[in-house]
């Protein structure tokens, strides 16, 4: 307790004096010290606040500037040493050296379409192909007609199709292309036979989505045009590659289809092992193919008693979900980090 009979400012300055003095080095000096002149009920700078009203009026204004400026130094002294304490020594228990290492560096990994793409577009170029690409926005002619869907033809319903700009008279549309088939078109507008090409790339369609449709996805087209190519030729490529994409013990179905640019067309089925599945699993279908159509081969100027031709459009996603066992085609797009960082 300080002298009653002292004048406040003496007070105040020896006060000041000491606070200056007392040096804090540590958690407990800083506890110790807030305690001595701050604490709530005999904090000495709380004592003095409690003169306040005993004295005369003209005096209280002034005495509670000079107390309320002391306080701030008190206060101050105290968070000063506080910062210096915890910056130089952190206590140990904040520190957990158990905890694993932070990593400083991520490493990304590409997509697992991405993936899948390059496995496919490696087994195809090892088989001698090469690779062609085309435009995704695509005219009428190139998706549909040189493809010889005729117009107003249902076949062109056979994909629903997202138009840029839509059709008068069916022939005049622009298109975010259905398949990657009119690359073939370009291909052999480009270039004269032989041709052993495969075109990657994306396509598009107004369908519904599904665990296994997407209204974007991915396709790798294949075109082998020569002389004497025949369906066995075809059926050879697709399963050389469905035994070296899936390994040698894939089940496979090679069935019937129909394509208006190929003839005859047949699909090929991939069985999608699913354990809790009544049937053990379900035939997934992976591509679209046949021998190519000489109205095509007209289309383009290739000569159709000369030349023969097989063709086959690969989804990419269905192998790469059979491949990683994903069960919904629609978590390829949602980037989902959690999902992508296991590839
Ligand atoms: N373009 C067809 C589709 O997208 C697939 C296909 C390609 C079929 C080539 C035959 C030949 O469904």
């Amino acid at each position: 307790m300080d002298d009653p009979d002292k004048s406040l400012e003496d007070i105040v300055d020896l006060l000041r004096q000491e606070i200056e003095a007392t040096e804090l080095n540590s958690e407990e000096e800083a506890e110790a010290f807030r305690i001595r002149f701050l604490g709530q009920r005999n904090g000495r700078i709380t004592q003095l606040f409690k003169r306040i009203p005993t004295l005369p009026k003209g005096k209280r204004r002034e005495a509670g500037l000079l107390l309320n400026r002391l306080r701030a130094q008190a206060n101050a002294h105290l968070e000063a040493a506080r910062n210096s304490v915890t910056s130089t020594a952190p206590s140990a228990c904040t520190l957990d050296l158990t905890l694993p290492g932070r990593r400083s560096q991520w490493v990304g990994s590409r997509h697992p379409i991405t993936q899948a793409l390059a496995g496919i577009t490696d087994i195809f170029q090892r088989m001698g192909f090469t690779i062609a690409e085309g435009p995704e926005i695509e005219d009428d002619w190139h998706n549909f007609t040189a493809l010889n869907f005729p117009p107003e033809h249902p076949a062109r319903d056979m994909q629903d199709t997202l138009f840029v700009q839509a059709s008068n008279q069916g022939e005049d549309g622009v298109m975010l292309r259905t398949h990657t088939s009119p690359v073939q078109i370009r291909a052999m507008l480009a270039s004269s036979p032989p041709f052993r090409l495969i075109a990657p790339g994306r396509v598009y369609r107004n369908e519904a989505i599904t665990f296994k449709s997407y209204c974007l996805f991915h396709q790798v087209e294949g075109l082998v045009v020569d002389e004497g190519i025949t369906m066995a030729d075809l059926k050879h490529a697709l399963f050389s590659f469905a035994y070296a994409f899936f390994g040698n013990d894939v089940r496979l179905r090679f069935r019937p289809s129909f394509f208006p640019f190929t003839e005859p067309s047949a699909e090929l089925d991939v069985w999608w092992e699913l354990p809790d599945d009544p049937d053990g699993g379900r035939w997934m279908e992976v591509l679209g193919s046949g021998m190519v159509h000489p109205n095509v081969l007209k289309a383009v100027g290739i000569d159709s008693e000369r030349y023969t031709g097989y063709a086959f459009g690969l989804g990419v996603e269905r192998p790469a979900m059979l491949r990683y066992g994903i069960d919904d085609i629609r978590i390829f797009y949602e980037n989902d980090i959690r999902f992508l960082a296991q590839f």
